[in-house]
């Protein structure tokens, strides 16, 4: 071993900065309680990153600079479970659950009430995670449960999952198999699916799909760059130390540094995890993720011993799901609704039924294909199903149950709001109602503007908006911020609260004339720019002014904008329409720059691009420094780039720059040009 020749201080200081890089990343991302600022954080990571390139040869696999991502693999390797990873027995209500009470009563013939610990079921991707003496070495999936692939490189760039074992409290044991669900955020599977819709990839069906996706990446760098989370629910192998209880086990794992649902609950007998269930499924779609049951387990390890498995699942825990999110009911008509872009969608009208606890009437149809794609017919019965909290979509046909009686559905020529004949372009599954007066596509853009995720002005619900589309009070959003107290008063019904009322929808809207710039840019209704796109192009430009004359080519050069986004970016500001609309929300003196201009600094007006691997800066800081001095980050080379900074292996940005005479940096000389600055 080399280390012999290396300094003693220089291996101390690597462990001491490798502990306490451990124990803040465990502070900041399993507890979510910092104690240290990020800047301090970046500086201990930024030591060690020099330190292991001066000594390579002590960069260990477990050291907190291997997070990153590494090279691509041509296939994952195949790893054996020590211990079977199986799976669970399902209870659908309350009388299996008592059922599977008793039956466990009867094999041990004991009348006694069980402990049982209480869980929140993940719906997200089963894996393990195999420490040997502290260290993390292997992560797998499930598999078929006795094999599954080796995806350690993957998990290595989940945050929330330990590099190394934390010991202050209790010592790591020589073995360590931990298991958990690795899951997506709802919100950042929206954001995910919106970013994927704009570069014209396939959206995940669900959060569950994206996880198992994100995660079975041959390229490492992929999943990083994917908001994966875990929560551990359990042991596998464990040599070195031993337990009494799976409760123990679950707090144990938490001093290990391991993240554990702060949900989960102890009690005694069967009620206390009905009323658990009940609880959670209350919860349920106010949680930040997809759950779709609870699961109960006998807390005693001994009497989980007894109880011993069956072949595909332990005797000693059950699954007990929440209520169906799928169900079958039959379409009494086809309705088509008008949104704000004037996308006509087909709607199927249902007989009511309960569906995960909430009774639906309607379930989206998508487009005309995809009508044709189910073939969908008035009369017949579908099975439906919610996912999250998305509006119900009809996934199938139950065809045996044709009568014959069924009609086939006819997208209509004509908008049924206005009358203008539909378009649909070719190429394009969306058919669209392209009158701009259209009452159906006025009344929901006007909504979208004022919505929850855009100008957030309270007071204006739907029906507020049809009233002032109605009484001809508005034809668009625009003409939201020249209304007056007096135009609300004979709109609302209860006298003695109307001037009061009035005003207060005044007052919104006139505070919304502040909303940060990625909230009026979201507001717009630009064709697939959502929340997320919304934010990165108010990052990129200075105002509204500024976007509205970029060139598609320019637009491109956002990240995360594809030619789709960007080609509908163009067609929204080249109407002369929308153009009149933007004129009247300057006019009121709504605010189109962000709250603090960054144009200011020592490189406003630079446009950098970054290619290849920095030697010692991540990419996230060599930006945030650029963007900091309010110079620009594009992802692509344009004749607008002042400079790119080079790293290892760059790509064809390089030769681009020298073609187009783009001074070209390497990291040194980046860093000495920001000092200059
Ligand atoms: S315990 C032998 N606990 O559900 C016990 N599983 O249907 C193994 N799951 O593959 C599982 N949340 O991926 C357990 N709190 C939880 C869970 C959970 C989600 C998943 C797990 C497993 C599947 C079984």
């Amino acid at each position: 071993m080399l280390q012999g020749s290396i300094p003693q201080d220089i291996l101390t200081r690597l462990k001491e900065l490798r502990e306490q890089i451990n124990y803040h990343n465990y502070r900041y991302y399993v507890l979510d309680e910092p104690v240290v600022a990020d800047v301090e954080f970046d500086r201990l990571l930024q030591e060690l990153t020099r330190l292991e390139e001066q000594y390579p040869e002590l960069v260990t696999p477990d050291s907190p600079t291997q997070r990153v991502g590494a090279a691509p693999l041509e296939k994952f390797e195949t790893v054996r479970h020590r211990q079977p990873m199986i799976s669970l027995e399902n209870a659908f209500n309350e009388g299996e659950a008592r059922e599977f009470d008793e039956r466990l009563k009867r094999f041990l013939r004991s009348s006694e009430d069980f402990h049982y610990v209480m869980e929140p079921k993940m719906d997200g991707t089963a894996i393990e995670l195999v420490y040997e003496r502290g260290r993390f070495t292997v992560g797998s999936t499930r598999g078929d449960g006795s094999r599954g692939e080796n995806v350690t490189q993957n998990l290595k760039t989940i945050h929330t999952i330990p590099l190394q074992v934390l010991s202050r409290e209790e010592p790591a044991p020589a073995l360590l198999e931990v298991r958990g669900e690795v899951y997506m955020d709802l919100e950042e599977f929206k954001k995910l699916n919106e970013q994927r819709l704009a570069q014209g990839e396939p959206a995940f069906a669900n959060p569950r799909n994206a996880a198992a996706g994100s995660l079975r990446q041959l390229d490492p760098t992929i999943t990083a760059a994917r908001p994966l989370k875990i929560y551990c629910y359990g042991i596998g192998e464990v040599q070195g130390k031993s337990f009494a209880t799976h409760w123990e086990v679950l707090q144990t794992l938490k001093t290990w540094g391991f993240r554990v649902n702060p949900l989960i609950e102890r009690g005694v007998g069967i009620e206390a995890a009905i009323a658990y269930h009940h609880r959670l499924e209350h919860q349920r779609h106010g949680l930040p993720y997809e759950i779709d049951g609870m699961v109960l387990k006998v807390d005693s390890l001994a009497l989980q011993e007894r109880l011993g498995a069956k072949a595909r699942s332990p005797r000693w825990a059950l699954a007990y799901k929440f209520a169906a999110t799928q169900e079958t009911t039959r379409v009494l008509d086809i309705v088509v609704n008008v949104g704000r872009t004037g996308a006509v969608t087909p709607m199927a009208v249902m007989e009511p039924v309960e569906v995960g606890g909430v009774t639906v009437s309607r379930a989206t149809l998508h487009n005309e294909d995809e009508v044709a794609r189910k073939d969908v017919r008035l009369g017949d019965w579908v099975l439906i199903q919610r996912a999250g909290d998305v509006i119900p979509e009809v996934v199938k046909v139950i065809t045996e149950r044709r009568t014959g009686a069924e009609a086939p559905f006819q997208m209509p020529k004509v908008c049924p709001v206005c009358g203008t004949p539909l378009v649909r372009p070719e190429g394009e599954k969306v058919t669209r109602c392209p009158n701009p007066d259209c009452f159906g596509s006025q009344t929901r853009a006007i909504m979208h503007f004022a919505g929850k995720s855009a100008m957030d002005i309270d007071g204006l619900g739907e029906k507020r908006v049809i009233q002032l589309v109605n009484a001809a009070l508005v034809r668009d959003f625009g003409d939201l911020y020249y209304l007056t107290v007096g135009d609300f008063i004979p709109l609302i019904a209860d006298k003695s609260k109307s001037t009061k009322g009035a005003s207060n929808i005044i007052n919104a809207i006139e505070k919304s004339k502040k909303q940060p710039f990625w909230r009026l840019i979201n507001a717009l209704g630009i064709r697939y720019v959502g929340e997320a796109t919304a934010q990165v192009l108010a990052q990129h430009f200075q105002s509204l002014e500024d976007m509205m004359q970029a060139s598609k080519e320019e637009l491109l050069q956002v990240e995360g904008v594809g030619e789709q986004v960007a080609a509908s970016i163009r067609e929204y500001f080249d109407n002369p329409q929308n153009q009149e609309i933007i004129r009247k929300l300057r006019e009121a003196g709504v605010q189109e720059r962000p709250p603090e201009p960054r144009a200011a600094g020592p490189l406003a007006g630079k446009s950098f691009v970054f290619t290849g691997g920095l030697p010692n800066l991540s990419r996230e800081e060599a930006k945030a420094m650029v963007t900091s001095r309010g110079g620009k980050v594009s992802s692509s080379v344009s004749a607008k780039t002042d400079y790119l900074v080079v790293g290892a292996d760059p790509g064809s940005k390089f030769a681009k720059a020298k073609e187009l005479g783009v001074e070209p940096l390497d990291e040194a000389a980046f860093e000495e040009l920001l000092r200059r600055s």
